[in-house]
């Protein structure tokens, strides 16, 4: 698995930036679960809880502030 997409954390804009950064985090999922059908199942079960959700939302965005400090913050 390719973990940063086009190899390059340089982005147009801050919402392409998001965009990259949320990929970014399901792809570290996707390396540390292989299985389609395990991530399938555990989908119904991160999504309905308020605290998993939170977590997902930290991740994103660590990922975040290292593409937006990579490209300058876009100034
Ligand atoms: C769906 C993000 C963790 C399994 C999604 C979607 C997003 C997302 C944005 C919706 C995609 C769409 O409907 O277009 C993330 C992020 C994660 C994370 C940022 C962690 C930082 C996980 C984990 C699992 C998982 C831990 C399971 C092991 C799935 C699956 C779907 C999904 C199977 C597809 C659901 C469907 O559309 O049927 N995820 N996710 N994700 N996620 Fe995650």
């Amino acid at each position: 698995i390719e973990m940063v997409p086009g190899n390059s954390l340089i982005t147009k804009t801050p919402e392409e930036g998001r965009q990259l950064a949320v990929k970014m985090a399901r792809l570290v999922i996707k390396a540390t679960q292989p299985d389609a059908s395990v991530r399938e199942k555990l989908r119904p079960i991160y999504a309905e809880d308020a605290a998993m959700l939170i977590a997902v939302g930290q991740v994103v965005a660590t990922e975040f502030a290292t593409i937006a400090a990579a490209n300058n913050y876009w100034k």
